[in-house]
């Protein structure tokens, strides 16, 4: 079932994300951040989506403000992380989906994702989902020893009409 994330869900994001940090460069964060930043990250998001399975949040997805700036707010930045035992098996692809369509219906122009390389199975998720890739921005990013680019996935969601669509 895919449903809404609420700030209750921190304890179980903050155990799918704590080994992405902790063992990857999948994220340029290096420290876990606590349950209370997690429901402070929950709140501020535009969308927030998990995936439950028997009662557990398995995954999740989530669209952030692209840039503070005014100008920016039909833009958004989306990530996505699923505990290890769910990926592979298509969940990545439905949750992905389900957080595009609840964004397009809400009139956003762009959704951007940046992903930090190599990670084969992100970028096939998102140019599967209709990404293009529009950047990459070289040795921005290090971690666990190692510089690494950050590509940068779009996919324009709503037409850029002018004036710009009313936000839902
Ligand atoms: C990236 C992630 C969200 C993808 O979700 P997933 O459920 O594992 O992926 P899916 O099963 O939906 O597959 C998505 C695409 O990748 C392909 N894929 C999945 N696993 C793969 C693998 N191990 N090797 C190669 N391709 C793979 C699928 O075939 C599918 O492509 P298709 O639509 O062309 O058939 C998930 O693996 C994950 O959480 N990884 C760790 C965190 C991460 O990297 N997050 C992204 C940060 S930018």
């Amino acid at each position: 079932m895919i449903r809404s994330g609420t700030p209750v869900d921190a304890e179980a994001i903050q155990a799918i994300y704590a080994p992405v940090v902790r063992e990857t460069m999948v994220s340029f964060e290096t420290e876990v951040p606590s349950e209370q930043e997690l429901r402070r990250r929950v709140s501020r998001s535009h969308e927030w989506l998990v995936y439950e399975r028997s009662g557990q949040v398995i995954g999740y997805a989530y669209a952030a403000p692209f840039h503070e700036r005014a100008g920016y707010k039909w833009s958004v930045e989306v990530s996505i992380y699923l505990g290890a035992e769910a990926r592979g098996s298509g969940l990545g692809r439905e949750l992905l989906g389900a957080l595009i369509e609840r964004l397009t219906h809400r009139g956003f122009v762009n959704a951007f994702a940046g992903i930090a390389l190599p990670n084969p199975v992100s970028v096939r998720l998102f140019e599967s989902a209709g990404f293009e890739q529009v950047a990459e921005h070289r040795n921005v990013g290090f971690k666990l020893g190692g510089w690494h680019n950050v590509g940068w996935w779009q996919r324009q969601i709503n037409s850029p009409t002018d004036p710009p669509p009313e936000l839902i």
